[in-house]
């Protein structure tokens, strides 16, 4: 007997130092030898054969036996598991010298920009921004524009309407009538009026349900068509280059008259005639007028004292011109790849 006690403790301290080489082989040894059905337990079974002497004297070597195994799986245990922490801590090592990872910066809009650089331009000529809702009542969208109920130049602006009386604007020219009431007829008016505005268009390369527009008013004594013209000119040159011409062909507004389309010398070509202008020369920018004696009248103006001129223009063209693009639905889109180069 005491020589199997003997033994077992030697396999058993083999075993541990040898065979186990992680916490989960550690416990099958455990339970090898000193489990319920282990090896040693066994061998606590067969004493019931011993002598009344020998007992105690067997009792005490396999107390100490398991005691010295006990002690050696508990040294196991701390050395595996010390062992452990070491492997996750050297796969989890951070190099702190490595270069960070880069965090990209956002930047403006090109519709943005050039809508920044469109005010920045009038705000130097003494020009200050006035806003208006993008909700409108059919009253300042229209009728107080010279577009009664029934005119048929309201067929040029396909119309979202949310009732009768209320619509998602057409056009930035509300802003007119709301501001010359602002103002009451007291001092003269110089502003600029941007915004979005909303058409039942199709989306294609040139058109888009939603877009942008800055609407120009100027009111005051004195005011003339030549004043108009050379806001226009001044304007283009800087948006577009001091080489810029422009040039008006007669037009319709009703809120304007007499009315014009304002055309800019070719941005690509200048004047040569290419792809981009259809050989013409030349590229549409905006509309604009003297503001109709009925408009001033209606918001409380007198005709006879005052004139005034007024614009609009579209942004996205002015952003497509500006930056050569040839589809007005990359503006929209938000393709990174598109927005990178700006
Ligand atoms: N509101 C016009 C449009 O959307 C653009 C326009 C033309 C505005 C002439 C004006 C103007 O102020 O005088 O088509």
């Amino acid at each position: 007997m005491e020589q199997k006690i003997k033994e077992l403790r030697k396999r058993a301290g083999d075993a541990i130092k040898n065979s186990a080489s992680n916490l989960k082989e550690l416990d099958e040894v455990r339970v090898k030898f000193l489990g319920k059905k282990g090896e040693l337990t066994g061998l606590l079974r067969g004493m019931s054969q011993l002598s009344a002497e020998e007992r105690p004297k067997i009792g005490k070597i396999v107390n100490e036996a398991r005691a010295e195994i006990e002690q050696l799986i508990a040294e196991k245990n701390s050395q595996l598991k010390a062992a452990e922490l070491q492997k996750k801590l050297a796969s989890e090592k951070i190099d702190v010298t490595l270069p960070g990872r880069k965090v990209h910066d956002g930047h403006l809009h090109p519709l943005t920009l050039t809508l920044n650089r469109v005010k920045e331009i009038f705000m130097s000529m003494g020009y200050s921004v006035e806003e208006g809702p993008e909700v409108e009542t059919d009253y300042y969208n229209f009728e107080a524009l010279n577009l009664p109920k029934d005119h048929p130049a309201r067929d040029m602006q396909d119309s979202f309407y949310i009732t009768e009386e209320i619509l998602l604007r057409t056009q930035t020219s509300p802003v007119q009538a709301r501001t010359m009431e602002r103002h009451k007829n007291s001092e003269p008016i110089r502003i600029i009026a941007p915004g979005r505005v909303y058409r039942r268009d199709d989306y294609d390369a040139s058109h888009s349900p939603m877009f942008t527009q800055v609407e120009g008013l100027v009111i005051d004594k004195g005011i003339s068509f030549a004043d108009l013209k050379g806001t226009l000119e001044d304007f283009s040159k800087k948006i577009f280059g001091e080489k810029t011409k422009i040039r008006l062909r007669p037009s319709f507004f009703p809120f304007t008259e007499p009315s014009a389309e304002v055309d800019v010398s070719c941005v690509m070509c200048h004047g040569e005639g290419c792809k981009v202008c259809q050989g013409t020369g030349w590229l549409e920018i905006l509309g604009a007028g003297m503001v109709h004696p009925d408009v001033l009248k209606m918001s409380g103006y007198d005709p006879e004292k005052v004139s005034g001129f007024a614009f609009g223009m579209g942004i996205e063209r002015i952003a497509m011109l500006s930056y050569g693009l040839d589809d007005m639905r990359l503006l929209y889109d938000n393709d990174v790849r598109f927005l990178k180069q700006f």
